[in-house]
């Protein structure tokens, strides 16, 4: 029998990547193909032109598929924008008889009421991830399947979108002709690549910059305690640097990939770079150091409002594995040391490993989100997402912790 195949879209501000793999016997992760186009039709991570964003995932998908030599019937796709909101929330249930065990059936509906909260009509409930239980009182339960007692608390992160930036992407990817299995946070997906799990344990922030956004997610002691997208990017960096410069944006893009730093000191004062320009002249030199000056001052803001969001959580100290960035952006020379100084905490750069197959360029900060969302299908593989009236789905394989959760979740 052939392998169990699933796909993934990372519709990005910048780029689409839709990746085909498959589960080897020995549950190894199988790159089957990829397929990378330019974006379109997308602002801050959100849909705003669905004739162009169909066009760009479809050919994003066709090049998949020529790829893989598979025909792309379903994917997960990830959901970013500043539309996305996060909350805490416990679900309480009461144990009918306590003389017998907690089964899946209780967590489920503990899980259940975690999920009604107070959402406007205008937004959904696209996660509820467990954290941990309390079985009456005990607290910080990982497994409460099996234990007695009367009654069931479950702490969970939830996460809601908006309706229509919902339906708008879904629109898209399904006017380019793939059906939706599943919506997931990106900032969750990309962790799901990247994070290892001692970093979740000891607390850490996975921080992927992309394009048009920013996605943080906050783990703690092996639990997801926060989300958040701010709508700031690699594209406000390149805009910078033609304002700062003079110079068109493509120039101001390929000179920041090329020779960008966010460490000032750490560049040469008499660095000069050769860049097309505006005007007669049509090419100049720019000071390398005015260049990562300008760099710095935004990448300087933008970690300045990611320490925000992980004070909104916790106390940034408790993080003790510290920042992993990833996303395009994570590839600017010296971001990593200029976020261990903004957030005092160590930072490291994440790319998407333990791939097996067709997978190089996948080896590169900037497909962490879809490297993720693949991984979260197959996690997923037996859920059906879109036809459950209240799905609920956990952070995947990310967590020992959580690894019993899918049984939560997944027919035994
Ligand atoms: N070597 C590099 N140095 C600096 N920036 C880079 C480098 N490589 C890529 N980038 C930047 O990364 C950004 C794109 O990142 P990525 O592919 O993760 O975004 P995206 O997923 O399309 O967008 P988003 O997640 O915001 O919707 C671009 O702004 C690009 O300029
Ligand atoms: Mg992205």
């Amino acid at each position: 029998m052939a392998n169990p195949t699933y796909a993934a879209i990372d519709v990005g501000t910048t780029k689409v990547c839709t990746v085909v793999g498959e589960v080897t016997p020995a549950q190894e992760l199988r790159i089957l193909g990829v397929g990378i186009g330019p974006s379109a039709g997308l602002a801050k991570g959100m849909v705003d032109n669905i004739q162009a964003a169909i066009e760009a995932i479809a050919s994003s998908v066709e090049r998949a598929e020529r790829a893989s030599g598979t025909r792309i019937l379903s994917a997960h796709v990830g959901i970013a924008g500043p539309h996305v909101s996060s909350m805490n929330s416990r679900g309480i249930v009461a144990i009918a008889d306590p003389r017998n065990a907690i089964i899946d059936g209780d967590v489920q509906r503990a899980l259940e009421s975690a999920r009604i909260v107070n959402v406007p009509t205008n937004r959904e409930v696209i996660h509820v991830v467990p954290r941990y239980y309390v079985v009456d009182g005990q607290d910080d339960v990982v497994d409460p399947v099996g234990m007695f007692g009367s009654r069931l608390d479950v702490e969970t992160h939830v996460v809601t979108a908006s309706t229509s930036a919902m339906n708008n992407l879904v629109q898209c990817v399904e006017g380019a002709g793939v059906r939706v299995d599943g919506l997931i946070l990106e900032p969750l997906a990309s962790a799901e690549a990247v994070v290892e799990v001692e970093e979740l344990e000891q607390g850490a922030v996975l921080c992927d910059i992309g394009g048009g956004t920013t996605d943080i997610a906050v783990f703690d002691r092996g639990a997801v305690v926060h989300t958040a997208v701010l709508p700031i990017g690699g594209l406000h960096m390149t805009r910078d640097l033609v304002v700062a410069l003079r110079v068109p944006q493509p120039s101001a893009e390929l000179v920041k990939r090329e020779h960008g730093h966010t460490i000032p000191s750490m560049v040469d004062e008499d660095d000069e770079v050769d860049v097309d320009a505006f005007g007669a002249e049509g090419h100049r030199t720019v000071p390398r150091r005015l260049m990562a000056e300008v760099l710095q001052a935004r990448s300087e803001e933008l970690f300045e409002l990611v320490l925000a969001e992980v004070r909104r959580a916790v106390q940034p100290e408790v993080l003790s594995a510290g920042v992993i960035l990833t996303g395009g952006a994570s590839s600017l020379e010296g971001i990593d040391l200029l976020s261990e100084d903004v957030l005092q905490l160590p930072a490291r750069v994440g790319r998407p490993r333990h791939l097996a197959g067709l997978s190089d360029i996948l080896h590169d900060p900037a497909y962490a989100t879809s490297v993720g969302l693949l991984r979260w299908a197959l996690k997923e593989r037996e859920i059906m997402f879109r036809s459950s009236p209240r799905p609920v789905a956990p952070i995947g394989g990310l967590l020992r912790k959580v690894a019993h959760l899918m049984r939560v979740v997944l027919p035994q």
